[in-house]
């Protein structure tokens, strides 16, 4: 073990069902959010709209206050990577968005992202779909990977392949950032990295719960944090897509926290069957 590993938390049953009641109105408030997204529309306002949608079943925002940030999600628009501020900059039709939120409920932890286009297919560069459609199918890669994994470093071997090996533009993985676990806080050990590396990472096994969350660009891998201290923009301008899910390892399976179905329709092509929680 490394100096300065921390210790996994790993969940009961019980916990990992509170976690995903959590996921489920995690989900919802993305559904909602997402559902507004429109050109014209601001990201401050889809902020509020989340913050509503968790605060009506009695959630926050779990990163509203975390390390200071003030906002209940991310809203990275075009060349921002993550850890966008929402603003009163309003959206235009083509802008590639990510919208990354997360909540906790009864003190148990979520967090999921999506990337979307504004205006829709119609409006959308087809390279930036296809950047976002890969970013989304590397992340269920990675979760299928998770299903039958030893160790963690499995999954983003299994991001890598699939990046990898896509026809067309090449794709590239950012490095700077990572997924975590996740539990009683947002951020817990270990790091959920999204590139294959020579280490086999942390033994998978029940209790285990992982927040995996691919970032793809269509350009170099270097980025810079802005003066306001939170949004990674790619170094080069090239557009960037994020999605990300929170799973749960329990001893008859994995389950997707944060998707409505536990990722059952997602993972079938891929040849897993998502189990519910026992
Ligand atoms: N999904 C993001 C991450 O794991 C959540 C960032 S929360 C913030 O990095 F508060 F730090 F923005
Ligand atoms: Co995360």
């Amino acid at each position: 073990m490394a100096f300065g590993q921390q210790r996994i938390e790993y969940k009961t049953n019980e916990q990992m069902r509170l976690m995903a009641a959590s996921g489920q109105l995690l989900s919802r408030a993305l559904d909602t959010t997402l559902a507004a997204v429109r050109p014209g529309i601001t990201t401050l306002e889809l902020d509020g709209i989340f913050a509503d949608v968790l605060a009506a079943s009695g959630s926050v925002s779990n990163f509203l206050g975390y390390s200071g940030y003030p906002a209940s999600i991310c809203t990275s628009v075009n060349e921002e990577v993550v850890h966008g501020i929402p603003s009163d900059r309003p959206l235009q039709a083509g802008d590639i968005l990510s919208v990354d939120g997360g909540a906790v409920l009864q003190g148990w932890h979520s967090d999921s992202a999506r990337t979307v286009i504004v205006g829709g297919q119609a409006a959308a560069d087809p390279d930036d779909q296809r950047l976002s459609d890969l970013t989304e199918e590397s992340l269920w890669r990675g979760i299928a990977a998770l299903a039958a994994a030893s160790h963690v470093g499995e999954i983003g071997a299994a991001i890598d392949d699939y990046v990898s090996a896509a026809p067309g533009p090449a794709l590239g993985i950012l490095q700077d950032y990572v997924g975590h676990g996740i539990g009683t806080a947002m951020h817990m050990p270990p790091d959920v990295l999204n590139y294959r590396t020579s280490s086999k990472g942390p033994r998978v096994r029940p209790g285990l719960c992982l927040a995996i969350e691919p970032m793809l660009v269509r350009g170099g891998l270097e980025t810079h944090v802005l003066a306001d201290d939170w949004t990674v923009v790619t170094a080069d301008g090239a557009r960037a897509a994020h999605w990300e899910h929170s799973v749960a390892v329990h001893e008859a399976g994995i389950w997707v926290l944060t998707a409505a179905d536990g990722g059952a329709s997602r993972l079938a092509p891929l040849g897993v069957i998502p189990t519910p929680i026992p």
